[in-house]
């Protein structure tokens, strides 16, 4: 409490994660489920990023995008799940004023990046199935790298406005946040300020941001299929239709929750409702992406397959 009663600046040092409320025997439980799914997320991205690096029939632009996409969930879920599993663990279950809105804008961040591969992967498809002759000219190392380093500094760039106007609210009350992460919409609902302009200013944020990068993908794999579709040899058809098939298994998976909670009815979601959708996509979908594109494609498997007997061959030597 402070002494002055009343202050219109933060008196708020840090922020308590409710998590998923329940008896000690279910919390463990829940730090052996989620610590293992976290390994199997890690282990599995690293593997397809080490197959991209070290196998050179990969060293193509789908296949270094794909490196690097799986590179960037093993940062993503790394912003999250490590304090989760500490929560578990611990009874305070608080997080530094900082910490929060650190963890709001790396794991934002990197989530908007991941929006952002998508959509550059799905222009890389479009240019190869639907331009196959203009492909080599058009998606040169000089412009795929290019598409690297601007996905992965977009959505550092782009949220530091909302990470720095959500800061800048007066926090002077409660500070208990029921979520599992500093998560934006429960964080402003702490505010004691009745100004809702940084909601507003929020929510369009995101809904352009969403639905902007949503429309690009969609077009571009509705062009592909279009493509696929007036393809004269059944052959070709099936291998550019297994390939865009798990390129779309993994746009549907990324989008349709953060649709769900985000964009459809606007800010006001029950908060069983937002954690169960944000667990879904900070902890379900990284952990499949792996699963869909190693099991759906020859390549990769091969790849795959290739490192496991060398470090095999390692271990026997
Ligand atoms: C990510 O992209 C860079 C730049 O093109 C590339 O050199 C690197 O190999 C890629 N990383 C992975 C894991 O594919």
């Amino acid at each position: 409490m402070n002494a002055s009663g009343r202050e219109t600046t933060n008196s708020v040092s840090h922020f308590i994660l409710l998590g998923f409320p329940s008896s000690p025997e279910m919390q463990l439980l829940f730090f052996g489920l989620f610590s293992v799914t976290y390994t199997l997320t890690l282990m599995g991205n690293a593997a397809i990023a080490c197959a991209v690096w070290w196998d050179r029939r990969l060293h193509t632009p789908m296949y270094i995008l794909l490196g690097n996409f799986s590179f960037l969930e093993m940062c993503y879920v790394s912003t999250t799940v490590p304090n989760m599993l500490a929560n578990f663990l611990s009874t305070s279950k608080s997080i530094s004023f900082v910490g929060c809105f650190m963890q709001f804008y790396f794991f934002f961040s990197f989530g908007c990046d991941e929006g952002f591969y998508l959509c550059i992967m799905a222009f890389d498809r479009y240019l190869a199935i639907c331009r196959p002759l203009h492909y080599p000219r058009i998606m040169t190392k000089e412009l795929y790298t290019g598409l690297i380093i601007f996905g992965w500094s977009c959505g550092f760039i782009l949220f530091l406005t909302p990470v720095v106007l959500i800061s800048q609210l007066p926090y002077c009350g409660p500070n208990t946040i029921n979520h599992f992460i500093c998560d934006p919409v429960p964080l402003m609902m702490l505010s004691c300020s009745e100004d809702t302009t940084t909601k507003f200013i929020y929510s369009t944020f995101n809904a352009i941001l969403m639905t902007g990068t949503f429309l690009f993908v969609l077009c571009s794999y509705a062009l592909v299929i279009l493509t696929v579709l007036r393809m004269p040899s059944a052959a070709s058809k099936r291998k550019a239709f297994s390939t865009c098939a798990s390129h779309l298994a993994v746009v549907v998976l990324f989008f349709a929750p953060l649709m769900v909670i985000y964009v459809i009815p606007g800010l006001g979601h029950p908060a069983k409702t937002q954690k169960f959708v944000t667990l879904f996509y900070s902890v379900v979908t990284p952990l499949c992406n792996p699963l869909i594109y190693s099991l759906r494609n020859k390549e990769m498997k091969a790849a795959l397959k290739k490192i496991f007997r060398t470090a095999e061959d390692t271990h026997r030597i």
